[in-house]
């Protein structure tokens, strides 16, 4: 199987793409992203500058390296979206929209893409499952619903294997996320390490699902390796935790005794914040594919700071 994976640069990408490389072979894993400063000192060849949004560049690579399976990570995230709807759209929608023409051209094997959380809105009732109201607020949640539907459309129609995780709050050490709503969850341990305090952009009460990166890890190599005949639906909840921020405040404490937090909730990110549920169901992940989560917020806490506090510390 080769794989291509776009967006590599970013926070999944940054920590997937040596467990493939690892997993199936470092030349059978090209990596492509717009930021060819990052592409050269992250990653070792096959490396290719390639925009999803320019149908030519991805088919160039397609041929040239023989790709039989596309993990789509480039996005751009909730916040980041708001702040910028046209960039949104030609990464998000037309870049999704020219990935699975080019794998039904091509006759690709998969196509893997993450979905979010941002699916969901104020009218999804609490813990919803896989198959529940969608009826997101932004244009990121919109073109991640769009995914999904093209996705089942794709598999339906053509017999693409389309599939994915709906993820929520990804949070991880290695690299930082960008343009998120839940990015507050990984910029605390930061602040807390290099500063001692933070402030939320969230009100304390905020309660958000989260996952950690090792989790995110394990769940797409088992969803990508999982036989189609167990599949129910193409993209599956998966949670590590559910935690406030107040909580996320204390677990810091614990291990960063002198760690002040305040809060100053920013308008845009925390009306997001309160149109997302608060834990989503997984119970199908883990009935079709075995999904089971090992890090929970104290176990995560731990780890963040220690390996964090290693990385910043050292330069
Ligand atoms: N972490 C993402 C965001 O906050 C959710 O998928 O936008």
């Amino acid at each position: 199987m080769k794989f291509l994976v776009t967006g590599a640069c970013g926070q999944i990408g940054s920590e997937l793409v040596p467990v493939l490389r690892q997993r199936y072979g470092r030349y059978n894993v090209v990596v492509s992203d717009i930021d060819t400063t990052r592409l050269m000192t992250v990653f070792d060849e096959p490396s290719v500058k390639a925009d999803v949004t320019i149908r030519k560049e991805i088919e160039n690579v397609i041929e040239a390296y023989d790709i039989d399976v596309i993990i789509h990570l480039a996005a751009i995230l909730s916040a980041r979206g708001e702040e910028n709807p046209s960039l949104a759209w030609r990464v998000n929608v037309e870049g999704l929209y020219n990935i699975l023409e080019i794998a039904r051209e091509y006759d690709l094997d998969m196509v893997f893409i993450p979905s979010s959380i941002a699916v969901y809105g104020p009218e999804t009732p609490d813990n919803p499952g896989d198959i529940a109201i969608m009826r997101p607020k932004t244009l990121y949640g919109i073109s991640k619903v769009l995914t999904e539907l093209l996705g089942e459309y794709y598999y339906m129609k053509y017999g693409l294997d389309v599939r994915g995780l709906r993820l929520p709050g990804v949070i991880s050490w290695k690299a930082k996320p960008g343009g998120g709503t839940t990015d507050y969850a990984v910029e605390a341990f930061y602040h807390a390490i290099l500063r001692r305090e933070y402030v939320f952009w969230v009100r304390p009460d905020t309660r958000l699902p989260m996952i950690y990166m090792p989790d995110v890890l394990k769940a797409f190599i088992q969803l990508i390796e999982a036989d189609d005949n167990k599949l129910t639906v193409r993209f599956y909840n998966v949670q590590g935790m559910s935690f406030s921020a107040k909580e996320l405040e204390e677990a810091i404490r614990k291990y960063i005794p002198d760690f002040k937090a305040y809060y100053k909730p920013d308008p845009l990110r925390q009306k997001i914040a309160d149109s997302w549920p608060k834990t989503i169901d997984d119970t199908r992940a883990r009935r079709d594919w075995g999904w089971r989560p090992e890090w929970d917020l104290e176990k995560m806490t731990v780890d963040m700071i220690e390996n964090l506090s290693k990385m910043l510390l050292k330069q």
